[in-house]
């Protein structure tokens, strides 16, 4: 019994991984329910067609007849982001900015593991970003502005190899920025204006070879700034927040011992404007220090992926085995 089990897992796992055009017709009907709730806009997504027969607007599907991306900007849509989302496993775009979408992005984002494009920004969501973000390994373009989230930024989002763009300006997010970030080999721009931000700026940000772009005004970030972002010239963008200090940055004052990072002292200045606690936080949330020069920045992802595929290799010879 276990063993024809054992023989039948690999098709099983390969049934998985085909087109089921019944379950994302499903999916989007779900998603049309919860975009837009009053059926003002979504009128072509019907039980009865075919999302990728061209009628459904804003979906275009790939060669392989899977829902590839969905297109939606600046429709009015005045309702959520629903979890049926994560139904939609192909999908490599999503562009949902400058609408009215409100309430959570929610966890099954995380499951859309072909994601390049995430445009969300430009609604009203709020809630954390979601740390499964770090999961989705194709993301190239993170596009949340412009909204009302709040928590911290994840972690995670350091082990997104492909990331290019991270935009979350102008929201309600607060924390350190994850030190973490500077392993983002290809980053070229990182918008945290205008935010409730604190702490100090990693000095592994000014690591990141591509960054042309860093801008962190409007928050309250304190301490010594590290002196190589001074590279990005114009790109690096620090004015409003009145804890920073740095020698060679024309516009900030010098630092003195109080600015340093390791001194347990009382914050100087009234970041507590708005209540937040500024004590008990790390500065940077990532523990990896040793990480400047490269193999160590290899996360925890590819040997955890190489078991995997180990492991299925493995039950595959197994079952050959089996059927011959
Ligand atoms: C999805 O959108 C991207 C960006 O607009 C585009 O390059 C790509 O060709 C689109 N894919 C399909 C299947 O339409
Ligand atoms: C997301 O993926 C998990 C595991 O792969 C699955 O159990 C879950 O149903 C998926 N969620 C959605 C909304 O598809
Ligand atoms: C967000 O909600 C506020 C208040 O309800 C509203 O004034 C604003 O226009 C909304 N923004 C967007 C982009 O929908
Ligand atoms: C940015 O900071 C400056 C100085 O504190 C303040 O005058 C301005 O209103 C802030 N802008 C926003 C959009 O918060
Ligand atoms: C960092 O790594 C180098 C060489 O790999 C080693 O010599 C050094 O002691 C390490 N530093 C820390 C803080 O672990």
């Amino acid at each position: 019994m276990g063993f024809s089990l054992f023989v039948f897992l690999p098709f099983l796992l390969l049934t998985y991984s085909v087109a089921d055009p019944i379950s994302e017709l499903r999916s989007l009907l779900d998603l049309k329910a919860s975009l837009d709730p009053e059926n003002l806009h979504l009128g072509s997504w019907v039980a009865s067609g075919d999302p990728c027969g061209g009628t459904f607007e804003g979906v275009a599907c790939n060669e392989n007849g899977q829902v590839a991306n969905i297109s939606l900007q600046g429709k009015g849509l005045a309702g959520r982001l629903s979890p049926a989302i994560g139904g939609l496993k192909h999908l490599t775009g999503l562009y949902l900015h400058y609408n009215s979408l409100y309430g959570e992005i929610p966890l099954e984002i995380a499951n859309l593991t072909e994601l390049s494009d995430l445009y969300l920004n430009v609604n009203n969501l709020s809630a954390e970003i979601p740390p499964g973000l770090g999961d989705m390994q194709n993301l190239q373009v993170v596009q949340l502005c412009y909204n009302q989230l709040t928590g911290s930024i994840p972690t995670q989002l350091g082990s997104l190899k492909k990331l290019n763009v991270i935009a979350l300006q102008s929201n309600l997010l607060t924390g350190a920025i994850p030190a973490s970030l500077g392993k983002l080999e290809v980053l070229m721009r990182l918008d945290l204006s205008f935010n409730r931000l604190f702490g100090s700026i990693p000095t592994k940000l000014a690591d990141v070879p591509m960054l042309e772009v860093l801008d962190v005004r409007n928050n309250t970030l304190s301490g010594n700034v590290p002196l190589a972002l001074k590279r990005l010239v114009d790109g690096f963008r620090y004015a409003n927040n009145p804890g920073l200090c740095g020698d060679g940055f024309s516009s900030l004052r010098s630092c003195t011992v109080s600015d340093s990072p390791n001194s347990e002292r009382p914050e100087p200045y009234t970041g507590g404007e708005t209540g937040l606690p500024t004590k008990n936080i790390p500065e940077t949330a990532d523990l990896n220090l040793n990480c400047s020069g490269g193999p160590c920045s290899k996360t925890s992802k590819t040997p955890q992926a190489s078991v995997a595929i180990g492991v299925i290799v493995v039950i595959v010879i197994v079952s050959s085995v089996g059927i011959l």
